[in-house]
């Protein structure tokens, strides 16, 4: 049974990270003109909600499923935090370590963000490692989201916090339908047609609506020992920020 459990959570990385490799090339581009530019401003407030949270000012963060590194150096330029980066496929990383180097060059040299190919459900740290932990639009492409928070609980010190960025469930009704239509139908046939993948632009949705809730998802997090765990709509709950710390 447990064998059976660990061959489909194998097969479903290995989808996958096929699908994000095969889309790596066009994944920034695509991202912000299918948001409408949403996600840099979405990140942007990950980082600040954050910075709020860091104890230290010599914070190190380690940001998981970090793709093509946005959201790395949204924590790296906005909040100047030491940073981490960690994802599993590897075009993603390629992508992410030109933008790491252009960044750090124009910061003077400052010193880089490591990127780190591991998987978010066995992270490569030990325990208690650092002082904040993010994942943006990642936890949905876990084959197993409760273990992918408890391991991002491992990897935080106590009194540090986790911050998820995900797409959730649009709370206005009217405009509910209305981005319906557009997720479901105009997102995957753009997406599909710019990246050469309709599958991945077809994913979006389906994973999406596999994924638990605003309230469903802060729920799980406590459950799995989260404490002060929140959540903020975004853009009217196209996406949702959940902030949660691991006890003292
Ligand atoms: C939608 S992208 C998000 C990238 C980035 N965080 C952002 O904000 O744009 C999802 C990323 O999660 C990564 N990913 C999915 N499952 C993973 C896993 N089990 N371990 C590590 N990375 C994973 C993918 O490789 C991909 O780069």
């Amino acid at each position: 049974m447990a064998d059976t459990r660990k061959a489909i959570e194998n097969d479903h990385a290995s989808r996958v990270r096929e699908m994000f490799a095969t889309i790596a090339a066009r994944y920034d581009l695509l991202n912000h003109l299918l948001s409408g530019q949403m996600d840099k401003r979405w990140r942007r407030l990950v980082a600040r909600r954050l910075r709020d949270r860091l104890k230290t000012s010599e914070a190190v963060v380690l940001d998981v499923a970090c793709g093509t590194g946005d959201l790395s150096l949204e924590l790296f330029d906005t909040i100047g935090v030491r940073v981490v980066a960690t994802d599993f496929c590897r075009p993603m990383l390629e992508i992410a370590a030109r933008k790491v180097a252009k960044a750090s060059k124009a910061a003077g040299g400052k010193e880089a963000i490591p990127l780190i190919e591991g998987d978010a459900l066995r992270l490569p740290f030990r325990d208690r490692s650092f002082d904040g932990v993010t994942i943006a639009f990642g936890l949905r492409n876990l084959s197993n989201v409760d273990r992918g928070l408890a391991e991002l609980l491992r990897v935080l010190k106590p009194g540090a916090s986790l911050a998820v960025l995900e797409f959730s469930k649009p709370v206005i009704p009217g405009f509910s339908v209305l981005f319906k239509a557009y997720f479901t139908k105009l997102l995957p046939f753009v997406g599909g047609l710019i990246s050469g993948s309709r599958s991945a632009y077809q994913y979006l949705p389906d994973s999406v609506s596999r994924f638990p809730d605003q309230k469903e998802l802060l729920m799980r997090m406590e459950q799995l020992g989260f404490e002060q765990v929140e959540y903020q709509n975004l853009s009217g709950g196209i996406a949702a920020l959940h902030i949660g710390m691991r006890p003292q």
